[in-house]
Order: C-alpha cells, then structure tokens, then sequence
C-alpha cells in the first residue's frame, strides 16, 4: 500500500522535527525541502535509516528541487528567516512574506490539491501570503497556532493542577502572538471547567505565560526558538487531515464573518478532515472574551496591511 505524501519545506528545527514525527508514526511519506544545498537531503538520509531500527516503511527524501514535490498530500511551510539581533519587526515580516510567497507559489503548482499548513511566523500574516500565492480555497490553507499556545496552556494547567496533560483540554483563540486569546471557560480538567478549579488570578498567572510561552523558550535557548512542541502541534494536524478525523482543532483560517470577522485569518475552532477545513465552529463568546478577539483580529489586520505598505514600498524602490 502506498502512502500519502507530505512535503515539508524548510530543513531547519521545526521542518526536520515534523518530518521526524510523520515518519515515525507511519503516517506518510515524507519529501524535505531546503533553499541549502545539501540540508535536507542530509536530514532525510538520516531519517531514513533511522527507520529500520523503529520500523516503519515510510520514504523520507530531501531535495531542493519542488519538481520532486508533486502530488503531495499535504503541505507544510516552515521556511523562513528567524528574526536575528538589529532586525526589526518590519524586516522579518517582508523577508519570510518574500519566502513563503515564493516557496508556495512552486509547490502549490505541482500539487493542486494539496493542503498546506503554515508554521512560519508571523504565522496569521504568512498564511495570507499562502492564500494569495496558492490561490486555494480558504478550505486548504490552515496556520499552525492555536495548537500549540493551546498546548502550552494545558501543560502548565496539568502541571499547577497535579494532573495529567491528558486530563486538560484548552482552547486559545485569536491571533498567535501577544494578543492570543486564551478562554478558561472552555478550557477543561476532567471535564470540569478550570473556572471552578483556579482562583482568578492563578488563571492569569497561566494564561500570561501561555501568552509568552514562545518567547520563555527563545530566552532559555537564546539562539533559535522552540520546535519540539510545535512540530507536535504541526504533526497533529497532518494526522487529522490524513486520517480523515473530523477533529476539533484550533487553527488559523481566513474568516468570512464567523466570529465577526470577515477576510481575515485568525485562529478558532475548526473540524480538520481529509479536505482540510470542513467547518468553523462557532462558539458563544462574553462581551469581554469578544473584545479580546476583536482586538487580537485588529492586530492581524495591522500586520496584513503593513506587510502590503513594505511590499509597494519594495516595489517602488525598484522603479
Ligand atoms: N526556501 C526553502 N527553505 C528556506 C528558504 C527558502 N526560500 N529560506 C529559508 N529556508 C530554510 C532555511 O534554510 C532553514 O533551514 O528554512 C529553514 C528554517 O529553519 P530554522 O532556521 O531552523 O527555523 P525553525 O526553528 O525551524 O523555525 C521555522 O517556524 O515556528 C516558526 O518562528 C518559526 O518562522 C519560524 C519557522
């Protein structure tokens, strides 16, 4: 039997790691894509003779040539710049837009059908640049957010409560960054909602370090940011999708009025299945959580636009 087929492009942290995770599970396989020479092929030598040992029959190969993509299942982006010291937020933002348009305009060309999933940040930004350069349905272009800062939520939820992770469900809404939107009312331990279990201010304390649960491992690893949990994140999406399991996740999508938003992409509830995204999910929201949201969407709307100011500026220097 053969198995689907996932491209992966970027060899770096959370590239390799996802590869990793697809392969070992038996999921897929796996084509890793790099812009260096070398990187991926490297990488996917080594996965690949990692497998005897796990046993599992799935291919990894490297490549730099998308040629080698086609007919992919599902497509993950993780190429990208990570912002260095003395760049601002501005450079970053026109630099990973400027790769993300390019690496999804020629892998979205030799698999039509694919689903792409978007890791690289600025993630809600990034997954408008994948948007306009696959020209897919809003259905098959999914970012890679809520996931994890909902899984960061749920480890320091276990950890405070003395429970296990399996025991906690979370959901963290709205943009992946400062103004994510965690909702303790519909995040659970057991079933019962963490609402009744934490005083006030010992929710804040974990919603806040949700809030800077990407930034807390940057500053402990001071040279690159965190992977292992993304790749996790991103490796379950892969398998919601390809095993068709109609599962609840949060993901960035491009609203068209749920929530109140319209032609925006922001993360919310979704059910992933074999074509992607088959619903949003709308939940009821309070007047504050809505205000949050909002304010969370207005960010990534300023980022939207600043990101067509930078490219017309680019455009205009280059006469
Ligand atoms: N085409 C293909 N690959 C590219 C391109 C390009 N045009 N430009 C850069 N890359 C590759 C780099 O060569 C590198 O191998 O993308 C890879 C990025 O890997 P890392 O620097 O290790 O970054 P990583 O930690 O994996 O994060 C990737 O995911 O979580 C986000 O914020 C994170 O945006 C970042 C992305």
């Amino acid at each position: 039997m053969s198995h689907p087929k996932v491209t992966v492009i970027g060899a770096g942290n959370v590239g390799a790691t996802t590869a990793q995770r697809i392969a070992e599970a038996g999921l897929a396989d796996v084509v890793l894509v790099d812009i260096v020479e070398g990187l991926p092929q490297g990488k996917a030598l080594d996965l690949a003779e990692a497998a005897p040992v796990l046993g599992h029959d799935c291919r990894v190969t490297g490549t730099n040539d998308y040629a080698d993509t086609a007919g992919s299942d599902v497509i993950v982006v993780t190429s990208g710049l990570a912002r260095q010291p003395g760049m601002s937020r501005d450079d970053l933002l026109a630099k990973n837009a400027g790769i993300v348009r390019a690496v999804v305009s020629q892998a979205a060309a030799v698999s039509p059908d694919a689903i792409i999933i978007v890791v690289t940040n600025p993630l809600d930004a990034m997954c408008h640049v994948a948007l306009e350069a696959s020209g897919f349905p809003r259905e098959r272009v999914i970012g890679m957010a809520g996931v994890l800062d909902s899984a960061r939520f749920r480890s320091f939820i276990a950890e405070e409560l003395g429970v296990s992770v399996t025991n906690t469900h979370a959901f963290v809404l709205g943009g992946h960054g400062d103004t994510m939107v965690p909702l303790p009312r519909y995040s659970t331990v057991g079933g019962v909602p963490l609402t009744e279990l934490l005083p006030a201010e010992r929710i804040e304390a974990l919603v806040d370090r949700t809030r800077n649960g990407g930034a807390e491992v940057v500053a402990l690893l001071k040279t690159g940011s965190a992977f292992y949990a993304p790749a996790a994140s991103t490796y379950q999406m892969v398998d919601a999708i390809l095993n068709d399991r109609h599962m609840i996740l949060p993901c960035a999508v491009h609203l068209q009025g749920e929530f109140g938003v319209a032609g925006l992409f922001v993360g919310v509830p979704v059910r992933l299945g074999r074509s992607g995204v088959e619903q949003v999910v709308t939940i009821e929201l309070t007047a504050d959580e809505q205000t949050a949201f909002d304010a969370s969407a207005a960010a990534v709307q300023g980022l939207v636009t600043r990101m067509a100011e930078l490219a017309a500026e680019a455009a205009a220097a280059k006469g």
